[in-house]
C-alpha cells in the first residue's frame, strides 16, 4: 500500500473515496462533516433522516452518490465517543474504512488527519497504517483462479493522509515505514499460520528460517534435524515428534546488530507444533479442527526476524523454536513414557496432548544456556487460558515484574490485549510424578494455564527475566468470533508487534 502525506484540505485531494470520521457525541453528522462543498450539507441532512448512523466505533455508512461532489463516494466511519479515542480505536477505524472502501472498488482513498491534531499524531499515524494494512489482509493462496475472479477484489492501492503540517512530514514518513514493517511481519505470521498443516510442515518452517537468514547478513542460523537433536540431548521435543512421518527440526536464529547500544540480548522462543492431533491422547473432532494454528509461536519468531534487517534494533536477538508434528502412530510417544529434556530433567508424559510444554522444555532450557538478558516465549499452550480470558486476551506469566510492566507498555502501544496471571508456586505439586522429575499432565484440570506455565518455569534459568505468553486465545480466529476489524478469520499474528515495539523502544 502506498501512503502519501499531504498538507491540503480534503476538498483539494482527488480520490474515489473520502473517509469522514464521525464521533459518537451528540452532534449530528451534518454538523461534523465540515467539507467545503456545495450541496453536501443538504445531502448529509437528507441521509441522516433516512439512515441511522450514530458514529459508533466499527460502523460505517456511504453517502449516496451525487454529481458535483469532488469524491465519487463519501464514507462516514464511526470513531466512537471523542473522550474514548486512543490509537487502538484509530487502528479499528482505519481497518473499517479500508474494508468498506474495497467494496466500492476505490483504488485511492483520503483520510483527513486534522481530526486527530490534538492527539499524539505519530502514534495515531502508526496505528492508522497498521489498521489499513492489517484490515486489508486476506489469505487467498488456496482459492482457485475462477473463484478469485468471481470475488472481484479491487484492493486499495493508495492512501492519502491530508490535513497535515509540512514540518511533520519527515518524521511521519519514518513512522509510516515502521508501521508498514510491523504490519508486514504480522502478515507473515498470519500467512504461516493460515497455511494448512499439510503444507506448513516442520520442514516448511525450517525453510522459511533459512530464507530469512539468507536474505539478511545480520541474521545467522543453526538447526538440528532428528539425529543431530538427539546427539544434542533435545529429547523432550523428539519424544513429541516420534509419531510423525515429518522430520522435526530445532531452529536457532541470531540477529547481531551493527551497534549493540546497551550490550544486551533478548530471546524470543516459540511453540512450533505444525499440527496438534493430541497424539495418542487424541483430540476430539471439535478440538482438533483448528490445530494448524499450534505453530503460531514459531510463526511469530520468523515474523520478527523477517523485518530485523530493515528495523535495525540496537540489541542482539536470539530466536528459537522447535518445529514438529504431534501425531498418533506406531512410533508415537505413549502416555506414561519418560523423556529427558535438554537440561537433564526427566518428564513423564502422561498426556501426549500436553505436548507444547514438553517441546518448550527443550527450547527454554537451550535458550537459557545462551544467557540472554531477557527471554519471552509465545505459545498456544492451553485451552484453559481461553476459559480464563476468552479469545481476545493472552495471559502473561513472569518471574520479573519490572520486565513485565515494560513489556505491557508495548502491548498497549500495539493494541495487543494481555492480562497478567500468577505463577502460584503452591500448585507446583500438581506436577509431581511417581517415577520421573515432573509430570506433563497436572493432577487436576483447575488452573490449567497456570500449571502449564509452572511446568515451563522448571526449564527457565531463574536468573533470567522471563515472560511466558499463553496465546491460545488471540493467536487464531477459526471457529470463534473475534470482533476486531483488523483481525480477519485465521491467524492473527498476535504478539509480533508488541515484541518489535519492545525491542525498538527499550534498547
Ligand atoms: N494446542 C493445545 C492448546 C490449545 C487449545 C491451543 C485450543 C489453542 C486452542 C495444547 O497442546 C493442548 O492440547 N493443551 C491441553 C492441555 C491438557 C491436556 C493438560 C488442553 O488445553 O486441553
Ligand atoms: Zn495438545
Ligand atoms: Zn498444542
Amino acid at each position: 500500500m502506498k501512503f502519501t502525506l499531504s498538507a491540503q484540505t480534503p476538498e483539494n485531494e482527488s480520490a474515489r473515496v473520502l473517509v469522514a470520521p464521525i464521533w459518537e457525541n451528540g452532534h449530528t453528522t451534518a454538523q461534523q462533516v465540515k467539507l467545503n462543498v456545495s450541496g453536501l450539507n443538504e445531502l448529509v441532512i437528507q441521509t441522516e433522516k433516512e439512515e441511522k448512523f450514530t458514529g459508533a466505533l466499527d460502523t460505517f455508512l456511504f453517502l449516496p452518490m451525487r454529481n458535483g461532489l469532488p469524491y465519487h463516494r463519501i464514507l462516514l466511519v464511526g470513531l466512537g465517543k471523542q473522550k474514548d479515542l486512543d490509537p487502538e480505536r484509530v487502528r479499528r477505524f482505519a481497518a473499517t474504512a479500508i474494508k468498506s472502501a474495497e467494496t466500492v472498488s476505490a483504488k485511492k482513498i483520503v483520510f483527513d488527519l486534522s481530526y486527530f491534531a490534538k492527539l499524539d499524531l505519530e502514534h495515531i499515524v502508526h496505528a492508522l497504517v497498521e489498521g489499513v494494512e492489517l484490515g486489508a489482509y486476506k489469505f487467498l493462496k488456496y482459492k482457485s483462479k475462477t473463484a478469485l475472479e468471481k470475488m472481484q477484489i479491487t484492493p486499495v492501492e493508495e492512501v492519502i493522509l491530508c490535513g497535515l503540517e509540512k514540518r511533520r512530514f519527515k518524521k511521519l514518513e519514518q513512522v509510516i515505514s515502521i508501521g508498514k514493517l510491523f504490519a508486514r511481519a504480522t502478515i507473515l505470521s498470519r500467512d504461516l499460520i493460515n497455511t494448512p498443516a499439510g503444507d506448513m510442515t516442520p520442514k516448511a518452517l525450517l525453510e522459511k528460517a533459512q530464507e530469512i537468514a539468507k536474505n539478511n547478513p545480520r541474521v545467522s542460523m543453526t538447526f538440528f534435524n532428528r539425529e543431530q537433536a538427539r546427539k544434542k540431548g533435545l529429547n523432550a521435543f523428539l519424544g513429541i515428534a516420534a509419531g510423525s512421518a515429518q522430520e522435526p527440526y530445532f531452529v536457532h536464529l541470531t540477529y547481531r546488530p551493527k551497534i549493540n547500544k546497551k550490550n544486551k540480548t533478548i530471546a524470543i522462543v516459540g511453540k512450533g507444533v505444525t499440527f496438534d492431533s493430541g497424539g495418542l491422547s487424541l483430540k476430539p473432532i471439535d478440538g482438533m479442527f483448528d490445530m494448524k494454528i499450534d505453530m503460531s509461536g514459531a510463526a511469530n519468531v520468523l515474523a520478527v526476524f523477517s523485518v530485523l534487517g530493515e528495523l535495525e534494533p540496537t540489541v542482539q536477538i536470539e530466536g528459537v523454536f522447535t518445529a514438529c508434528e504431534n501425531m498418533p502412530s506406531g512410533s508415537a510417544i505413549k502416555p506414561g513414557d519418560v523423556v529427558t529434556a535438554y537440561n537433564g530433567k526427566t518428564i513423564e508424559v502422561t498426556n501426549t496432548d500436553a505436548e507444547g510444554r514438553v517441546c518448550l522444555a527443550d527450547s527454554l532450557s537451550y535458550t537459557s544456556e545462551l544467557k540472554p538478558d531477557y527471554m519471552v516465549d509465545f505459545a498456544t499452550l492451553t485451552g484453559a487460558m481461553m476459559v480464563a480470558l476468552g479469545e481476545n486476551y493472552s495471559g502473561a506469566f513472569s518471574n520479573d515484574t519490572k520486565f513485565l510492566q515494560k513489556f505491557f507498555e508495548s502491548s498497549k502501544h500495539e493494541g495487543e490485549m494481555v492480562w497478567e496471571l500468577p505463577l502460584i508456586q503452591e500448585y507446583k505439586k500438581k506436577l509431581r510424578s511417581a517415577i520421573a522429575d515432573i509430570n506433563n499432565y497436572p493432577d487436576n484440570k483447575w488452573g490449567g494455564a497456570i500449571t502449564a506455565a509452572l511446568f515451563l518455569q522448571e526449564f527457565v534459568d531463574e536468573t533470567i527475566p522471563w515472560i511466558h505468553f499463553d496465546i491460545a486465545g488471540p493467536a487464531g480466529v477459526l471457529k470463534q468470533c473475534n470482533d476486531l476489524p483488523y483481525i480477519s478469520h485465521g491467524g492473527s499474528g498476535y504478539g509480533v508487534r508488541s515484541f518489535l515495539h519492545f525491542v525498538l523502544k527499550n534498547f
